[in-house]
């Protein structure tokens, strides 16, 4: 699974899986980016891990002061380019967001939204540690996944994906409730709210746990040192 999104879901592949959104999907992707633009309204510097074509950055970009997108695929890299240009606040970066090379305490705020967290095909561990390293003491960690009320149109949104050929055909019989498999090896898991919140308490930290619109579920950490 890692490196899928790289080899098969990036630049206008990514862009195309955004077109395809039915109107319940459309409605969760917009409540989820209304959550994240509410909670970074005023924030100094702010990354998002796994930014793709930069669809949530342009959205972002207006309402803090500095806003960098981190993606390990280049094509999407190079979408994000021609579809940021008009946002001079903006800096696009090719790193891995398990090691992104940014120095410790650089960031108000780390997001890392729409199950990108799944998306890594990496230990929640992993990535959750990066965004603290990077997070400035007080900072807003924002991980996002999907809602368990959402099986439905997320499932839909998939099948819709697979029919145009952006994923692999869904193997229905290892695709089980939370969790999405194509027989070419894309995988698309969940992590629950109570997953995040171990996960941080394991790393020192304290997940305030809330839903979002029936559709995504968001564990926001005040980094405390
Ligand atoms: C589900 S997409 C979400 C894109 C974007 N956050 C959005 O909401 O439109 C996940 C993104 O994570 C990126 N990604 C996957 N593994 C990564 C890694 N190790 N480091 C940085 N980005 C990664 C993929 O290339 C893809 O652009």
């Amino acid at each position: 699974m890692a490196g899928y999104y790289k080899e098969h879901l990036s630049g206008t592949r990514l862009e195309h899986v955004y077109d395809l959104a039915s109107p319940r999907v459309q409605q969760y992707l917009g409540a989820e980016l209304e959550h994240v633009v509410k909670a970074v309204q005023g924030k100094g510097r702010i990354i998002e891990f796994g930014c793709g074509y930069g669809r949530a950055l342009k959205e972002i970009a207006s309402h803090v002061d500095r806003a960098v997108g981190c993606d390990n695929a280049s094509m999407s890299l190079r979408h994000a380019r021609a579809f940021l240009r008009g946002e001079s606040n903006c800096d696009l970066a090719r790193m891995d967001a398990s090691r992104t090379g940014f120095s410790d305490d650089s960031f108000d705020a780390v997001i890392c939204i729409q199950n990108g967290i799944s998306a890594f095909g990496l230990p929640a561990e992993v990535l959750l540690t990066e965004a603290i390293r990077v997070a400035k003491p007080e900072a807003l960690i924002l991980f996002s996944s999907y809602s368990p009320e959402f099986w439905g149109p997320r499932l839909e949104w998939f099948r819709d994906q697979a029919r145009a050929g952006l994923v692999g055909e869904i193997d229905e019989e290892r695709t089980t409730p939370g969790t999405i498999v194509c027989k070419d090896g894309f995988r698309s898991s969940t992590v629950t709210g109570d997953e995040f919140s171990n996960v941080f308490f394991r790393l020192g930290q304290h997940a305030q746990i809330v839903e979002v619109d029936r559709s995504s579920v968001f564990a926001q950490v005040v980094k405390r040192v």
